[in-house]
């Protein structure tokens, strides 16, 4: 069976055995939702007590026209990665796992839903851009806003998604790919990117936003932080100003789901900065490498992360 028929999944019937990962065209896979056989399912009630989950064949749930998420948004979400050494092919994918918490039980007034339900599923990815790894391109938007402060920029809410889509499709109709928040306040510290995190390389400096409520504080963030360490870079988070893009020497973005990608230009206010000429930036390349290598168990990892099973 092929695994990209669409309509199948569309429909919640479709299913794929084993065999079909061999089967996949891992090098066209992209970040599309492709259907797996199973989801885990396991709901909540307000009081914090989780049922017994299950695992079930993959299909479309049912949910109450009032239930919460549908009607005020009341859901969270995560982005993993499982990594195999051989299967994927290494270097060609690997099986995103989508966890998402979300208020199931029927709300008219505005309040928190009584029952949650939890439910992770999986799908096959390749690169997240359509660039792959090539250089992507970011437009700067300051006059429409990810997060402010005091609100849930920093934590992973369905909400925070939807809130960018209107900039983001402005960004993508105009051939940017994807856009660079700037901070409420002032208008002038960089805060992420649409999807992922950011950082900017300065000589053996690499800076990125500190955590301050409105960034989310992701794992591939934290990773290449740690990374960059052992590789002798000096890593400062700290508020990192727009201008400071004139002067860097690469800037890239970190997420689960981009992985490492290299920014190839940067535009602000109708003016074009750019990045590593045409290519990957040496010290994004490296990050890049470094990371993946020890994601896919091909270098010994000294940071104690691969568990053995
Ligand atoms: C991830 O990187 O895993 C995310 O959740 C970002 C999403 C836009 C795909």
């Amino acid at each position: 069976v092929s695994p990209f028929k669409r309509d199948a999944v569309a429909s919640g019937t479709y299913s794929t055995g084993p065999a079909d990962v061999a089967s996949i065209d891992w090098d066209n896979l992209g970040f599309g939702y492709i259907a797996t056989d199973y989801m885990y399912m396991m709901k909540c009630d307000q009081g914090g007590t989780f049922s017994n989950g299950e695992l079930q064949r993959f299909a479309n749930i049912e949910l109450s026209p009032s239930a919460g998420v549908l009607n005020y948004g009341q859901g969270l979400f995560e982005g993993l990665k499982a990594y195999m050494k051989e299967v994927p092919p290494p270097g060609k994918g690997s099986l995103y796992i989508r966890p998402l918490l979300m208020g199931s039980g029927a709300v008219l007034g505005l309040a928190p839903a009584p029952e949650y339900t939890f439910l992770i599923y999986v799908s096959p990815v390749g690169n997240y851009f359509k660039e792959g790894l090539a250089p992507i391109n970011l437009i700067v938007e300051h006059e429409l806003h990810r997060a402010t402060p005091g609100g849930t920029g920093g934590v992973k809410t369905i909400g925070n998604y939807a809130a960018v889509l209107k900039a983001q499709s402005a960004a993508k109709a105009k051939g940017y790919s994807d856009v660079l928040y700037l901070d409420c306040v002032n208008k002038k510290y960089l805060e992420e990117v649409s999807s992922c995190n950011i950082f900017v390389v300065k000589g053996n400096t690499i800076s990125t936003p500190a955590i301050k409520g409105t960034i989310l504080p992701g794992i591939t963030r934290k990773s290449i932080i740690d990374v960059a360490r052992s590789q002798e870079f000096q890593v400062e988070e700290r508020l990192v100003a727009v201008d400071e893009l004139l002067d860097a020497d690469e800037v890239f973005c970190t997420g689960t789901a981009v992985v490492v990608s290299p920014v190839g230009s940067i535009t602000y206010k109708g003016e074009t900065k750019k990045y590593g000429g045409g290519g990957v930036g040496a010290v994004s390349q490296k990050l890049y490498t470094v990371l993946t290598s020890l994601q896919m168990g091909l270098t010994e990892d000294k940071m104690n992360w691969t568990l053995e099973l």
